[in-house]
């Protein structure tokens, strides 16, 4: 638990705004690392959510190495992380808690251990200097005598809950960079009651872009897909409260945030005025990595209807894009009868999500060669935190297969159409994130996933340790030690260089089912 609470000051540090590079990961859950366990992932256990609480409180040493994961068999990777949510009924999203709130009351649930969210109906107003959302409730003869408490000052106040609307509740290090909002429910009739300035008559959403915001996995992860998830079934007839609001997020998101919500964002903290709101739902749900559980989900909504939101919310800019190189083509033509383009019309297209420095492919010119040569058209994407999505879409929904180290940029692959392939190569030591966080949620998507695991021989790890050490033949051993060494090992000062015969067999998998695929069409 020490060792936790370090690692967590550890990331904060390094996630303050504005010093994340896009594809820095590696101060990625360092829980998840820490904490698992080979024997239980292999048997699947599915223990009561509270057993598993108790578990994390009592010692994280009980969930000792990483399970290795092969290239073709992913089985029981997210033991940890989902909870069983494979099986709507045990699980840790309780969605028939809150789904009716009385009038004028709040109703929290505190029982998923990856986000807090309560509700409130009625006469909502904001109050963000005191980080206050209150809720006036009219006087009614039952609650004139039972609503009260002793404990608040205010006598005027029936119920209190505090929340702090993030969704990483079980790393208290990164929580604690979250504001805590206070929601009060208050008697109408006594007191002061704060006029409206801007009077909405559409729910809210509350929610913190601050945390891991700056890391493209934590980006989609805790906040985008969430506020799908919270939000699609109110068809854009919502106003998002933003905390720790960014600038850079909302241009960033746009896109997305134009096809959830009908109205501009409000900066909580910024904006003094008072805000009220026929409803509020204070804290997003989540349901596993990258992914959304159609079970749990109102409309059963699939995480290819997200995609077909993205499409949709990407579309104008890139017709947009379309018709300016169009312009400029009609402007150059001249002579040319067949535009090159249409005589590679059949070429399968490869996307080498490129990295540098920790885990950059060093033989990486010499891989777009072989691609070349085996036949698919190659494009190197250098993706920075600055990238435009709509452009990065645009290029891997016109892409037959993603090639990628494991790392954040990864996250990319949700751009992916289904159907297509993506293959990750695993480092060494990074088996069961690589499984956990892209191999899973990429195969609920419908991709066809390839894990490429490297020898020894293709890390440059193992040109540093003697050929027995145990960092180079049993990683889950220094896995097991903390990590501090994960992190320092494996993800900060790994290089790849691909033995190019053994990966030329995944690539030409991956283009003969392109082609085959190409070809049905
Ligand atoms: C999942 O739940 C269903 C009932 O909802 C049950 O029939 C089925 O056996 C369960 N599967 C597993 C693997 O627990
Ligand atoms: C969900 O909440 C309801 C109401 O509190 C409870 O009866 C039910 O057992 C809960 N289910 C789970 C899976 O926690
Ligand atoms: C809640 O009650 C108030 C009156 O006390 C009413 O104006 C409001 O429409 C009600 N809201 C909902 C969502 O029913
Ligand atoms: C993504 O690709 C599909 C299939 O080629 C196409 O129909 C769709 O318009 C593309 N989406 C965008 C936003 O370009
Ligand atoms: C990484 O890329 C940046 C520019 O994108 C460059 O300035 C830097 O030198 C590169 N680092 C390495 C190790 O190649």
């Amino acid at each position: 638990m020490v060792k936790y609470q370090k690692n967590n000051q550890f990331q904060w540090k390094k996630t303050k705004e504005d010093t994340v590079d896009e594809d820095e990961d590696s101060y990625l859950h360092p829980f998840a690392l820490i904490c698992t366990n080979s024997g239980y992932s292999n048997t699947r256990a599915k223990p009561k959510l509270f057993f598993f609480i108790f578990l994390f409180l009592l010692s994280c040493t009980l969930f000792l190495a990483p399970h290795l994961f092969s290239s073709n068999s992913i089985t029981s990777l997210s033991f940890f992380y989902s909870f069983g949510v494979d099986n709507g009924s045990e699980t840790d999203v309780n969605t028939s808690l809150c789904s009716s709130v009385p009038n004028g009351t709040i109703c929290c649930d505190r029982s998923s251990i990856r986000s807090d969210i309560c509700i409130m109906i009625g006469d909502v107003r904001t109050h963000s200097v005191s980080s206050s959302i209150f809720l006036y409730r009219a006087t009614d003869p039952s609650g004139y005598l039972t609503g009260l408490t002793d404990d608040d000052e205010d006598e005027y106040v029936i119920q209190h809950e505090k929340i702090r609307p993030y969704t990483r509740k079980w790393e208290p290090g990164v929580m604690d960079t979250i504001a805590e909002l206070d929601l009060v429910v208050k008697r109408k009739d006594f007191g002061v009651r704060r006029s409206c300035d801007v009077v909405h008559d559409v729910p809210a959403v509350f929610f913190s872009t601050g945390g891991y915001t700056g890391n493209l996995y934590h980006e989609f992860n805790d906040g985008i897909l969430p506020l799908y998830i919270t939000s699609q079934h109110l068809n854009k007839k919502v106003v998002f409260v933003i905390l720790e609001y960014h600038n850079w997020w909302i241009t960033k998101y746009g896109d997305i945030l134009s096809q959830l919500s009908d109205f501009p964002a409000v900066e909580f903290h910024r904006d003094k005025r008072v805000h009220c709101f026929p409803k509020a739902i204070v804290g997003l749900r989540i349901h596993d990595e990258l992914t959304i559980e159609t079970s749990l989900m109102e409309n059963h909504k699939t995480i290819g209807d997200f995609r077909d939101l993205l499409d949709r919310a990407y579309w104008p800019r890139i017709r947009g894009l379309i018709q300016d190189e169009e312009r400029k083509a009609r402007l150059k033509m001249e002579k040319s009868t067949l535009s090159p383009a249409s005589r590679t019309m059949k070429k399968p297209k490869l996307v080498i999500i490129s990295r540098n420095g920790s885990r950059a492919i060093t033989n990486e010119d010499s891989l777009v060669k072989m691609a070349k040569s085996i036949g698919f058209l190659v494009e190197v994407l250098k993706p920075k935190r600055t990238t435009e999505l709509a452009k990065v879409y645009r290029l891997l929904n016109s892409s037959d297969v993603m090639v990628g180290v494991h790392g954040a940029a990864l996250t990319h692959f949700l751009f992916m159409r289904p159907g297509s392939v993506f293959i990750q190569v695993v480092p060494l030591g990074s088996e069961w994130a690589a499984g956990t966080f892209y191999a899973e949620p990429s195969q609920k998507l419908g991709l066809k996933y390839i894990g490429y695991k490297i020898l020894p021989k293709e890390s440059s790890l193992y040109i540093d340790y003697d050929k027995n050490d145990p960092i180079l033949i049993d990683p889950s051993s220094v896995n097991k030690k903390g990590w501090e060494f994960t992190k320092k090992i494996y993800l900060d000062r790994q290089m790849v260089r691909l033995n190019l015969r053994r990966f030329r067999k995944r690539l030409l998998r991956a283009y003969y089912y392109s082609v085959a695929r190409k070809n049905m069409r």
